[in-house]
């Protein structure tokens, strides 16, 4: 199954030129729910940053130290003065280069992509008890309370910077429709009026569109139901340190079962940049419903 789901890319730089039946083959793989390995792919540390990757940095009541691209601003760590200026010199060097490898490989998302949250997350994660619906362990979809998507694709990039040799093991499981048509009649959509009255409470960064709603649901009914979780179809898949890997993770079921110190980036495409928008959650989602939800 793992041949499935991921496509291997072997470039060995951030910045590597791609052919364009390479780049082609990569929309079309994330775009059909597939992960892209890239498993030559290292983030070099600078010898300031080996020191940051102890799970000291982290704030203790976070599972993840975040970087707003628009401020800079680094949200979640016990970090300061000189070492925190290095983790977010780290972070901000991720970024570039995620940035740069998402606009050789898939030129073709270039112009509508928007960079958002930049996130190291350097805890264990196995043995980490969190609240099921919180629990990242569990088989999902993202779809993130306060942040209304309005239908648009979230796209991850992840590596792995572990200097122990810890693998990140993920979970990943069955396509996005099947999904869908599973779990879909258990939603409830948001009450009349829910949206707005949210968005002026300040709890959701903008208003939510009835996709939102339906995401969120999805998101949560999965994770709470524990026959899907072992009894789902599953392929198992393990990216030792050195490895770059990326997805569209609100359509790719996923859990993140063990692992620690990676560096994560994530990018928003609208779906009318897509090269088979009828891909999309907010399409598959419409069709299944018969309604217009974003
Ligand atoms: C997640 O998005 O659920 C977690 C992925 C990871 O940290 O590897
Ligand atoms: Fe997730």
């Amino acid at each position: 199954m793992t041949e499935q789901v991921t496509l291997q890319v072997l470039a060995e730089h951030w910045d590597a030129p791609f052919e364009r039946s390479a780049q082609d083959a990569a929309i079309a793989a994330l775009e059909e729910g597939r992960v892209i390995v890239l498993p030559r792919l290292a983030f070099a540390l600078a010898p300031a940053e080996a020191g940051l990757l102890s799970a000291g940095a982290l704030d203790e009541t976070r599972k993840n130290i975040s970087a707003d691209p628009a401020t800079g601003v680094v949200h979640g760590t016990a970090l300061a003065g000189a070492e925190l200026a290095a983790l977010t010199a780290m972070m901000t060097r991720f970024r570039g280069q995620a940035e740069t490898l998402v606009r050789q490989l898939l030129p073709g998302y270039a112009g509508a992509l928007s960079t958002a949250r930049t996130s190291f997350r350097p805890a264990e994660i196995a043995g980490r008890e969190t609240a099921p619906r919180k629990d990242d362990k569990r088989l999902h979809v993202d779809a993130f309370p306060t942040r209304p998507m309005r239908g648009r694709r979230i796209l991850r990039v992840f590596s792995n910077i572990a200097m122990d040799g810890t693998k990140r093991v993920w979970r990943v499981g069955e396509p996005f429709p099947a999904f869908a048509q599973k779990f879909l009649p258990r939603v409830r959509p948001g009450f009349a009026g829910q949206a707005a009255l949210m968005e002026r409470l300040g709890l959701t960064k903008g208003r939510r569109a009835p996709y939102d709603f339906l995401m969120l649901g999805l998101h949560d009914a999965a994770k709470l139901d524990n026959d899907y979780q072992s009894g789902a179809p599953a392929a198992e898949l393990t990216f030792p340190p050195g490895t770059t890997w990326m997805c569209f993770t609100d359509a790719v079921l996923h859990a993140a079962m063990a692992g620690r110190c990676a560096l994560e980036q994530t990018f928003h495409i609208p779906v009318e940049a897509m090269a088979s928008p009828e891909r999309a959650p907010l399409r598959v989602l419409e069709s299944l419903t018969g309604r217009v939800l974003a």
